[in-house]
């Protein structure tokens, strides 16, 4: 699939996005080994903390279906700039895929290109629980 088709399926599931609070709605499209794609948009609540964030949502979203091998992830929010994951969301998908390539889309079709480990360096990863 190309960048531009896997940035597509993020903007149709931001399509969806449940953001009645910040009127920020966010698309995620996670790629995996076999080609599969999973979707995630946020889902806000008015407890704000609960709050699920795209990029999880979709994670959540492969994990359910049996899918960990993921390949690359595009996120697509309309505003003018570049949107990065959050923290959190950085840390949700080193779980799976530390060196993932990540999309970063905008609402004029332009995107930038990143790996996770450049941007979550030196993460909190299970070999340190010991
Ligand atoms: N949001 C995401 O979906 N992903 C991120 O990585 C950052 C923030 C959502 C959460 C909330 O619904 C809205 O964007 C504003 O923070």
């Amino acid at each position: 699939m190309t960048d531009r088709k896997l940035l597509e399926r993020a903007a149709e599931a931001m399509a969806n996005a449940y953001a009645p609070y910040s009127r920020f709605p966010v698309g995620a499209a996670l790629e995996c080994e076999d080609g599969s794609v999973f979707t995630g948009c946020n889902v806000e609540n008015c407890a704000l903390g609960c709050t699920m964030c795209a990029e999880s949502v979709a994670v959540g979203n492969a994990v359910s279906h049996g899918h960990t091998d993921f390949v690359r992830l595009a996120v697509f929010t309309r505003g003018t700039g570049y949107r990065y994951p959050c923290g959190e969301c950085r840390q949700v998908l080193n779980e799976f895929a530390p060196n993932l390539e990540i999309l970063i889309g905008r609402a004029d079709g332009r995107y930038v290109s990143y790996h996770l480990d450049d941007l979550l360096p030196n993460p909190f990863n299970s070999s340190q629980l010991e």
